[in-house]
């Protein structure tokens, strides 16, 4: 590929401001011209070539990374040897001998034989040097609270005495599992980074799943102490939070974990945000208890590279959410050489991520690698658009942040609701950060004109939960942006496009097919928690090449998105090609909605599609088929299936819609036709449905959805065109 030099001027801007009507025709017209004429070589024509967009020179200027020669260093022929330059970021106790372990693949073992702790990483090693930083910034919703910033030396001391508190009062040991259950709040990292010191696993359940969902994941990771907090603040309401430890505890137990200690931390001290009463024995006040434990130090933990840090639970096709396992001195380098060179994090960087600390981004990129690099990172507890869509760049010019990450349908919210609110405040980033899900080219402008004011560079970075940090970005000051696109593998990462039978899809043709990953990499999870058959056959089976074979180039990672790669090597992802709907940047799986639905007793049958949505990128819409007898009580069944899916996983997973059916489109062997259900819902055509065993229920569902007239959208998005077909 030839490198450009970066003189080139930027491109006229392609954006301009839009009316909301005119948007939605955008809307439209993009769904039109990203979605793929049903052959592979009509992708290439309607995949439009975006732009390239160069860096500011002045962001090139200051560059952690802005040597092309990167990619030489950890190209193929200097793998595994390449990732040194990640771990050499890091203060190890003891050297590794051996890089990278592939003697049980496709359990890979990264710098075998080192040790090191990830809490004495991110804090003790910065305190000579920086003890006075601001470690952490957090912002709380309530515009009128002041916020609260923590020092390295302040977070040095609340993770020593919650570690002791951890070890002494609820008896954790290392290898031991914690369950958190808490919402943004700086006491969240002090509880993760107090477990990593004692190399206890922790487990942090994202704040906005139900109680019960909370449970299941307890059961699974078998932890015998929860961590939560009372209260926070969500769209300017108080939330009581406890509440849902009660039912995580009782939900627990019920699958057979108990619980031993509920340790329950106060958004505002000596108050108690919720009505919950706190059970004798299993409940305490971490603020009470922490009297107790005021100036204990704790050493930290000389942890075996390859020692578990954290579990993170994520959705596949299977109801049962999968537990990520990250490995300690990998995930550590990964995140910490990512940050460095992809986010361009300084140690006197501000850095904003507006991601949640429960799920990996803010694990990877709030947490562990800006940390670790000795940056300020600032955490802000609510919604984005509270009590106005100002808010966001309210806190950047506040506090003067420069490095600004988020998701795309932050983007489209704040877009929505303040296109004109970036202008009016007077801050600067350098960098800026899109994750999650697919970005449109037009969204894309906006977030690099409006709130970048031209003045960042952006990165789309390409990653899941599995994967511990970024696959694909462009290196920001070295390759130019595409509206649009991820950009070429990560330094040190190969990615291939497979089609269904495993043949190679030609380099730079921009034929969409499976995305995989080469090679392993240090950040990669090590198994599913409990379940290394499963991480095998979900990740591993698809594509592998020899079972018998220990080369790790006979292991593909197999990701699960569609993608495609343009001739200049950029990849395009397209979305989940398997049973997950990513709602608003959440992963759920159709088949742990399906699975709430038929809780409700009334339910006969259960099917969820995704349906397109302005804002949340995709959303879920249910198809109910109802047992003899209840069909007058449709709309109180369909209330009762709502609040059933909130508390079963939570308020993320809300349908658009809920429809009941005189009966589901089946094939003669009695299998629900989704993909029939997803093109009525997206108004595509349906295709052939005379093979169906009640062809003549299509028509009434249809008319049911769309009403008499018929309306087709011609071409479907990439990531729904396949959706629900038989594999
Ligand atoms: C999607 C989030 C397009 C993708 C870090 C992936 C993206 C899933 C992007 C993982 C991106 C993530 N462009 N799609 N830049 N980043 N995705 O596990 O479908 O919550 O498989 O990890 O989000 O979601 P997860």
């Amino acid at each position: 590929m030839k490198q450009k030099k970066h003189t080139k001027k930027d491109k006229k801007p392609a954006y301009k401001k839009t009316s909301q009507k005119e948007e939605n025709k955008t809307m439209a017209n993009e769904i039109k011209q990203n979605g793929k004429g049903f052959s592979e070589a009509e992708i290439a024509v309607h995949w439009k070539e975006e732009e390239l967009i160069y860096p500011p020179s002045t962001f090139v200027a200051q560059a952690n990374m802005a040597d092309p020669k990167v990619y030489e260093r950890f190209s193929e022929k200097k793998f595994p040897e390449c990732f040194k330059e990640y771990a050499d970021m890091l203060t190890w106790d003891r050297y590794w001998h051996t890089t990278l372990d592939t003697s049980n693949p496709p359990f890979w073992k990264w710098f075998v034989g080192g040790k090191l702790n990830a809490s004495y990483n991110c804090v003790d090693r910065h305190l000579q040097q920086y003890k006075n930083k601001a470690a952490l910034i957090w912002v709380p919703e309530p515009e009128e609270e002041s916020d609260a910033v923590i020092t390295y030396q302040e977070l040095f001391v609340r993770i020593n005495e919650f570690a002791a508190l951890l070890r002494d009062f609820a008896g954790l040991k290392t290898g031991d599992r914690v369950t958190f259950h808490m919402p943004m709040v700086p006491e969240l990292p002090v509880s993760m980074l107090a477990s990593a010191r004692l190399g206890i696993i922790h487990s942090e359940v994202y704040g906005g799943f139900s109680g019960q969902a909370c449970g299941d994941r307890i059961q699974d990771s078998q932890s015998t102490v929860l961590v939560t907090i009372d209260g926070y603040y969500r769209s300017g309401t108080l939330i009581d939070h406890k509440a849902n430890a009660d039912i995580a505890v009782k939900r627990a137990e019920e699958l057979g974990q108990k619980i031993d200690k509920v340790l329950v931390w106060r958004r505002h001290k000596g108050q108690y945000a919720s009505k919950s009463p706190m059970v004798k024995g299993r409940d305490f006040f971490v603020d009470d208890l922490l009297k107790e434990f005021k100036g204990a130090r704790v050493e930290p933990i000389s942890m075996p590279a390859e020692a578990p840090l954290f579990i993170m639970y994520t959705s596949g096709t299977t109801g049962k959410p999968k537990g990520a396992q990250h490995s300690t001195g990998g995930y550590l380098s990964y995140v910490a050489g990512t940050s460095k060179y992809i986010q361009d994090i300084h140690p006197e960087a501000v850095y904003l991520c507006m991601a949640d600390i429960g799920w990996i981004t803010g694990h990877s990129y709030i947490v562990y690698g800006p940390l670790a690099l000795a940056a300020t990172s600032v955490m802000y507890e609510g919604v984005p658009t509270f009590p106005d869509a100002g808010r966001p760049w309210r806190i950047a010019e506040r506090l003067n942040v420069n490095i600004f990450h988020t998701a795309p349908t932050s983007i489209r919210m704040l877009r929505k609701a303040g296109p004109n609110e970036p202008a009016k405040y007077n801050y600067h980033f350098k960098h800026m950060t899109t994750v999650g899900e697919p970005i449109e080219p037009d969204v894309w402008r906006w977030y690099y004109y409006e709130v970048g004011k031209k003045e960042a560079a952006i990165v789309d970075t390409w990653w899941q939960t599995e994967n511990g940090g970024f696959l694909c970005s462009t290196i920001p000051a070295i390759k130019p942006m595409k509206p649009g696109s991820a950009g070429p593998g990560m330094p040190g990462i190969y990615p291939v496009i497979y089609d269904e039978n495993g043949k190679e899809i030609e380099r730079g043709s921009g034929r969409a097919g499976n995305i995989c990953i080469r090679n392993p990499w240090p950040g990669i999870f090590q198994t599913i928690w409990g379940d290394p058959d499963r991480f095998v056959k979900t990740y591993y089976e698809k594509y592998c090449k020899n079972k018998n074979s220990k080369d790790w180039r006979d292991w593909p990672y197999f990701a699960g998105d569609g993608a495609m790669e343009a001739e200049d090597g950029y990849f395009r992802i397209l979305g989940r090609i398997d049973d997950v709907i990513n709602v608003a940047g959440h992963r759920l799986g159709t088949k742990e909605l399906e699975s709430a639905c038929l809780t409700v007793p009334e339910v006969a049958e259960a099917a969820v599609v995704p349906v397109v949505d302005e804002v949340k990128g995709r959303v879920p819409v249910v198809y109910i088929a109802l047992k003899p007898g209840y069909e007058n009580e449709g709309e109180k069944i369909a209330q009762k299936i709502v609040a059933t899916i909130e508390s079963v996983i939570g308020k993320i997973a809300r349908p658009k819609n809920i429809y009941i059916v005189p009966d589901m489109p089946k094939t003669r062997s009695g299998k629900i036709m989704r993909r029939v259900l997803s093109a009525i819902s997206n108004r595509f055509n349906v295709g052939d449905v005379t093979t169906l065993a009640n062809a003549d229920v299509v028509e009434k569902i249809r008319v049911l959805v769309q009403g008499k007239d018929k309306v087709i959208v011609e071409k479907a998005p990439e990531d729904l065109e396949h959706f629900g077909e038989e594999k």
